[in-house]
């Protein structure tokens, strides 16, 4: 109950403007999130190579009304490949991009442009692209869309959720040679006709795709912080006979920073998904809806306006 009304929160962009007026709520945001620019990203992102972290940088973008704020969306990430290159962060960064703030909702040939430049920055830059997963209603599209970047860029990753019913299907589909795939449980309010809604069938889902992605012939990318997952997870490589080029790890920036360091040091590729921007309300609610002992915290910093 408390985790829907914080993720319906946290796709209002009214309480966004109050909440991230708030003094408290931007300390919050910044243990979470690199910094609001790309200078900040970049510094964050040095520090997470030096420990021998990989990263994928996701730019926090605010609604996407207008194709001109799509298209400024895609500048901004053309941008922050090219200093990503000339910082000598690539290959270790890469980027997640979100389908909607290039315009998805408005016209998917815009959406599909737009990622197309992203995919051909990130090339010219050594690196790849990965595109975020967003509500249900916008899963079909985003894999057209995936379909077609990939015939030019093959190494763009997709991302599937466990908590979909559908997701089974689509980690058989996508589990061929070269795919890069990232497995996480899902991150919004979706209903009972399309997900799984008990957090122990969400996990038994995860472990049936995470099987098929281990066995298949693709590039698995498990996303969780859930210990007991993450120890099938590293069961199933062993069982499938993968070396640690063959699989990585993915966990939030600054989330279980103690596991990260332990599965690096142990020879495993750790990629931290490190958001900057300054529209970090949807993405730090969404963090705090998963661990609501942080929101109890945060709340104090919410205004009585
Ligand atoms: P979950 O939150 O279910 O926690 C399970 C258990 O893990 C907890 O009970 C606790 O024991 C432990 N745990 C979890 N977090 C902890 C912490 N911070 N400290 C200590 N213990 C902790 N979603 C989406 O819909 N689209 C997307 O594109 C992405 N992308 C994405 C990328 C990456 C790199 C990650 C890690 C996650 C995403 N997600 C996402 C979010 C994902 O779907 C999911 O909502 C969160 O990862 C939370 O689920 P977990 O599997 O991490 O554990």
């Amino acid at each position: 109950m408390l985790r829907s009304v914080i993720l319906a929160a946290a796709d209002s962009p009214r309480l966004g403007r109050l909440v991230s007026s708030a003094s408290l709520s931007k300390n919050v945001a910044s243990r979470f999130v690199a910094g609001d620019d790309v200078d900040a990203a970049l510094a964050a992102a040095r520090e997470l190579a030096d420990d021998g972290l990989s990263i994928t940088l996701g730019h926090l973008a605010s609604g996407t009304a207008t194709a001109e704020d799509a298209r400024t969306t895609r500048d901004e990430y053309v941008l922050l490949l090219g200093r990503l290159r000339a910082a000598g962060l690539t290959p270790a960064a890469e980027v997640s991009v979100k389908l909607s703030a290039l315009g998805q909702r408005l016209d998917e040939r815009l959406a599909y442009e737009n990622a197309l430049a992203v995919c051909a920055a990130a090339a010219e830059a050594g690196t790849s692209v990965t595109l975020d997963a967003e509500d249900h209603t916008t899963t079909d599209s985003r894999l057209e869309i995936l379909s077609d970047l990939r015939k030019e860029y093959p190494s763009t990753g997709a991302v599937l959720q466990a908590y979909l019913r559908r997701t089974e299907g689509d980690c058989r589909e996508l589990a061929h040679a070269g795919s890069r795939v990232r497995l996480c449980k899902g991150a919004y309010v979706e209903p009972e006709s399309v997900a799984f809604t008990d957090a122990l069938d969400i996990d038994k889902s995860f472990v049936r795709c995470l099987n098929i992605l281990m066995s298949g012939e693709g590039y698995p990318m498990v996303a969780t912080h859930d210990p007991r997952l993450i120890a099938i997870a590293e069961d199933r490589a062993r069982w499938f006979d993968r070396s640690a080029e063959e699989y990585e790890f993915q966990m939030l920036y600054r989330m279980r920073t103690e596991e990260q360091a332990r599965l690096a040091a142990s020879g495993n590729i750790v990629r931290v998904y490190l958001p900057y921007g300054t529209e970090w309300y949807g993405y730090l609610l969404r963090r705090l809806a998963e661990r609501p002992s942080t929101v109890l915290r945060f709340g104090r910093g919410i205004p009585k306006t």
